[in-house]
């Protein structure tokens, strides 16, 4: 047998707006035109690091531009030191966890949650938590709590989890990841005392077990952190200076739940990285940031299309659409201004929202995100067989794989949407792996700062999301 392990792909994504261009409105000498404000937005982006590194954000001004270059010095740090490196501490609790329990709880809400359901949804088996655990490579199921304060919802996990008395063997036990940058966040402190108090149940009153079942990933300082302390746990998590919580998908946010249910991290450190590559290198006629925030932009400023959807042509990657919705809206949602994202699912959702899309206002850019190739076999067409005849009338189809009905569904699709000049894009994913899925979110990552300074708005910080907070409190604190 042979010891040489084939490499795996590296193929980049790639962004074509060739069919907005088609309907009109703008064209592709309008982005090359834009192409001297995209390098100095680009510029701007990355001149923001080197101003954060030297302590130079203006009084009051939010600056997390760390994001940028962390999965570079990451991976960095891991290929030099790999035994003191953060990936590895990383590497080792996933380790630890995946063999103590069959089941991790992630606590979180917005960037402190949705990051990993992407990686989640993106990268593992789309009925992971449904295998028996060998079937999960022994790896532990993933629940996420912690994200609203739904009565009912926090009730049905707690059956799931059980309580004394369910025994004590490794089906049954479970661990928490609490997950909250500020450790202030009401949602997720909350949620964080029910399944403490839970989890020290199962355990038996054990303190030094629960200890060992949280993992807390914070800041430096914080309420989170001091419960930390107290409870004594013995991994806890820094959720760096200078990275935002919808910029820390690269973190221990991420990596860490990623690494536990078994998704190879560091393939999707390199894909973010060479995305990265890409970003600082290319021109910008052949840069896919530079490109997508271009066209993105000229299309909400010249055709009134403020509507951005993100049309994901495969289930798995809806969550990685349902981030980015986040990430767009906290970072450029502000004075008024900002494009309203939103992600849909295809074919699904053209049984929903087709027919707004094909004939409704004009104020959308759709963004496809197509995947070039399927992880698994083709599935095709069967005979009927001796169930029926052809009642159902598709034997002329029989044979035609999953895939290429697909085809034909976002090409007929595509299509109808030029006749009508509604303007179309196109993100084609080589396949779903944990390289392209790095490149992808590096890629929205970039591009939102990008926008924020081509347009003049802080992509950083979310001050309108403390309203809420402040009158929530008000009321429960009166
Ligand atoms: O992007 C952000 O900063 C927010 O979406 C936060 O992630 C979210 O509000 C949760 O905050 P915290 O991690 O402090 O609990």
């Amino acid at each position: 047998m042979s010891v040489v392990r084939p490499k795996p792909p590296e193929d980049p994504l790639h962004y074509d707006p060739a069919a907005v261009f088609a309907a009109g409105g703008i064209s592709a000498a309008d982005v090359a035109a834009l192409g001297p404000r995209l390098d100095a937005a680009r510029a701007e982006s990355l001149a923001d690091l080197d101003r954060w590194r030297d302590g130079g954000a203006r009084p009051g001004e939010a600056l997390d531009p760390a994001f940028i270059d962390l999965p570079d010095r990451l991976l960095a740090a891991y290929h030099a030191d790999r035994a003191q490196s953060e990936l590895f501490a990383i590497l080792t609790t996933a380790r630890r966890l995946r063999e103590a329990v069959d089941r991790v709880v992630v606590l979180g809400i917005g960037g402190s949650y949705m990051g990993t359901r992407a990686l989640f949804e993106a990268c593992c088996h789309p009925f992971h938590n449904e295998l028996p655990r060998g079937e999960r490579g022994g790896r532990p199921r993933l629940s996420f709590e912690g994200f609203n304060i739904d009565n009912d919802s926090a009730q049905g996990l707690l059956d799931l989890l059980g309580g004394p008395g369910r025994g004590d063997d490794l089906l049954h036990r479970w661990a928490v990841l609490v997950v909250s940058k500020s450790g202030g966040t009401l949602e997720t402190a909350v949620a964080t005392r029910l399944f403490l108090r839970a989890l020290l149940d199962a355990v038996g009153g054990d303190r030094r077990r629960l200890a060992e079942l949280v993992v807390p990933i914070t800041g430096k300082t914080g309420r989170l952190a001091d419960l930390a302390k107290a409870i004594g746990c013995p991994d806890v998590f820094d959720i760096p200076d200078g990275v935002g919580g919808r910029f820390s998908v690269f973190t221990a946010v991420g990596l860490l739940p990623a690494a536990t249910v078994g998704i190879d991290v560091v393939r999707l450190l390199e894909g973010a990285a060479a995305m990265n590559r890409r970003f600082r290198e290319a021109p910008a006629a052949e840069n896919p940031v530079l490109r997508f925030v271009g066209v993105s932009h000229l299309a909400e400023e010249r055709m009134g299309a403020s509507i951005r959807v993100l049309s994901s042509w495969s289930n798995r990657l809806e969550a990685v659409g349902l981030w980015y919705d986040q990430l767009l809206s906290e970072s450029l949602g502000k004075a008024g201004k900002g494009a309203t994202p939103l992600t849909t699912v295809t074919t699904r959702d053209l049984h929903s929202r087709g027919q707004q899309h094909q004939e409704g206002r004009r104020d959308k850019l759709i963004t496809n995100l197509i995947v070039g190739e399927p992880r698994r076999d083709r599935l095709t067409l069967p005979a009927l067989g001796s169930i029926a005849a052809d009642e159902d009338r598709l034997d002329d189809l029989v044979g035609k794989s999953w895939p290429d009905m697909l085809a034909a569904a976002a090409a007929g699709t595509n299509e109808a949407y030029a006749q009508d000049k509604r303007p179309t894009a196109d993100i084609i994913l080589p396949r779903i792996d944990e390289h392209t899925v790095g490149q992808l979110l590096q890629m929205l990552l970039l591009a939102t700062v990008v926008e924020g300074r081509l347009v003049g708005t802080n992509p950083y910080g979310q001050p309108g999301v403390e309203a809420y907070k402040q009158l929530m409190m008000r009321r429960l604190r009166p």
